[in-house]
């Protein structure tokens, strides 16, 4: 039963809904923030296995938008070399941060196997997204 469902449970359908109505977001997750340690850490997620649970701050795309709390659209990965390759099946990936009360407490992450997929609906969209995400904390 939805109402009843873990917020980790509600993310996770999130994740679910987004991967199997996008055809082109092949891998869906969401990371959070310990402000502290300066570190991300892997949430509900969608899609293959990633051994990269825990991610500093400044590191990847997903570490970058940690610190610079703005989108990142990734049309080409291998143009970039700040970049966590998790699988050789992704060719592009965008990150937008989840924002509660005005703090950057993560964020929604997106892979792609497709070249160049994410346009500027797309960044409206997840942040629409990330503002019904940020309801549930
Ligand atoms: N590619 C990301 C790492 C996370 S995986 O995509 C799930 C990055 O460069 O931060």
């Amino acid at each position: 039963e939805k109402e009843n469902a873990t917020r980790d449970e509600k993310l996770k359908e999130i994740c679910q809904l987004l991967s199997d109505n996008v055809s082109y977001y092949d891998w869906v997750g969401f990371y959070f923030a310990n402000h502290e340690a300066k570190t991300l850490h892997l949430g509900p997620y969608v899609g293959a296995e990633t051994d990269h649970t825990v991610i500093p701050f400044g590191k990847g795309i997903c570490g970058q938008v940690a610190e610079s709390n703005a989108n990142f659209v990734v049309p080409d990965v291998k143009a970039q070399d700040n970049y966590i390759a998790c699988s050789f099946t992704v060719k592009s990936e965008i990150v937008v941060p989840l924002f509660v009360n005005g703090v950057n407490i993560g964020q929604i992450d997106i892979d792609s196997h497709v070249l160049d997929p994410f346009t500027a609906a797309d960044e409206r969209f997840l942040e629409f997204v990330n503002e019904e995400v940020a309801k549930l904390f």
